[in-house]
């Protein structure tokens, strides 16, 4: 998050003593990242946060890949992705590649018996079905539909849910999640041609801190493996932190579309920014308005980024045969565009009421076991007459 944050009780000056009401100390953990030159949050614990007791399990959650080198556009029936209890076994990857996982997951549980911590990867969450909360060792969140929640590698999590009808798009990314560089000052502050600001942004305002003892499961994943370590305190005892990084919240309604006299390119979408992969969101929004304008995007050849579309809702107006929770794949190196007459379709069209979710990757995906079970094999053919 590139702004500061401050949450419940820290001493007036950083790296000194700081003691509870009974005389003894606070333990306080600076957690950076990139080394020391990214982002850091001070926090301050009931209990010290290196008191591992066991390591019971180590196995491997790697995705089984079905097409390393994929040149076919596909469809993928996300909400065929089976509802199962446990969060983490619900996460079902279907694309892949070494910079990101792209992940559809239907969780019926909230996560109870342990807590989470993805030592590899900045976690986006986008809810699209579902409300509950983040629960972390930095604060909560509440979520509700339309939520992207960003967890930074390293913190430890859990989710609740008030439902057991959930439908969750992640992105798990080996390269750091920013906000667009470009939308903010040389203090990183966002801009006014940003087309969201600070105060969309949804900082923790609640701290929950346990001071306890006994046998606290973390399930922490490292380089594709889950290892379970049992930790002899609780993971939420911060009494307080103050710093950059800590997880947060954004509404993709709170997205304010640009728009133009002619078709827009999909960066004016961009939401966020790795060196690695975009995020952008389509969000309802006025058409163009020249008065020869074509309101569907033309064919276009992203010949060096593959193109995921996740649908959210709306009628998607470029494309056939597209329902909600549906991924469309465009795998770089051949053109995609609208579908026959959706060109012709649009011309006039004053408005959309599309919602959905795109990540552009600048390295191929390779497609997923998972993804086969839920794919379209005869979506590249969609384009003919
Ligand atoms: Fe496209």
């Amino acid at each position: 998050m590139p702004f500061y944050h401050k949450l419940g009780k820290i001493p007036p000056k950083r790296h000194t003593q700081f003691k509870k009401p009974d005389g003894t100390f606070y333990y306080e953990q600076l957690f950076g990242t990139i080394g020391f030159d990214g982002m850091s949050t001070n926090s301050y614990h009931e209990q010290r946060p290196t008191q591992v007791k066991d390591i019971k399990r180590q196995y491997s959650v790697a995705p089984k890949v079905a097409k390393a080198n994929n040149m076919q556009s596909y469809r993928l029936h996300g909400f065929k992705v089976k509802p199962e209890n446990d969060y983490l076994e619900s996460r079902k990857i279907v694309l892949t590649n070494s910079d990101c996982n792209i992940i559809l997951a239907a969780p019926k549980e909230s996560t109870r018996d342990y807590f989470y911590k993805n030592t590899d990867a900045d976690e986006l969450i986008f809810i699209h079905k579902g409300t509950g909360k983040l629960r972390t060792m930095l604060g909560n969140l509440d979520f509700k539909y339309g939520d992207y929640l960003l967890v930074p590698r390293g913190i430890i999590y859990k989710l609740d849910f008030d439902t057991e009808d959930n439908r969750l798009f992640i992105v798990e990314s080996y390269r750091p999640i920013y906000t667009p560089k470009r939308y903010r000052n040389w203090f990183g502050q966002l801009l006014e041609h940003s087309p969201f600001c600070e105060r969309d942004l949804r900082q923790p305002q609640e701290l929950e801190t346990y001071n306890e003892s006994g046998d606290f499961l973390i399930k922490i994943k490292k380089q594709d493996d889950i290892f379970d370590m049992v930790y002899a305190s609780h993971p939420f005892d911060v009494v307080g932190y103050d710093g950059y990084n800590y997880p947060y919240a954004f509404s993709i309604h709170d997205f304010e579309p640009i728009t133009g006299r002619v078709h827009q390119p999909p960066p004016v979408h961009q939401t966020f920014e790795t060196d690695a992969f975009v995020v952008c969101s389509f969000v309802p929004r006025l058409y163009d308005y020249h008065p020869l304008a074509v309101p569907a995007p033309y064919n276009h050849s992203n010949i060096d980024s593959d193109e995921v579309l996740y649908y959210v809702d709306g009628d998607f107006m470029s494309r056939n045969d597209i329902d909600a929770g549906h991924i469309s794949l465009h795998p770089a190196g051949i053109p995609h565009g609208p579908h026959p007459g959706a060109m012709e379709r649009s011309i006039g069209k004053v408005k959309t009421d599309e919602l959905a979710v795109m990540v552009d990757t600048f390295k191929p995906l390779k497609v997923t076991e998972e993804a086969m079970k839920i794919a379209d094999e005869d979506y590249f053919k969609s384009w003919l007459e």
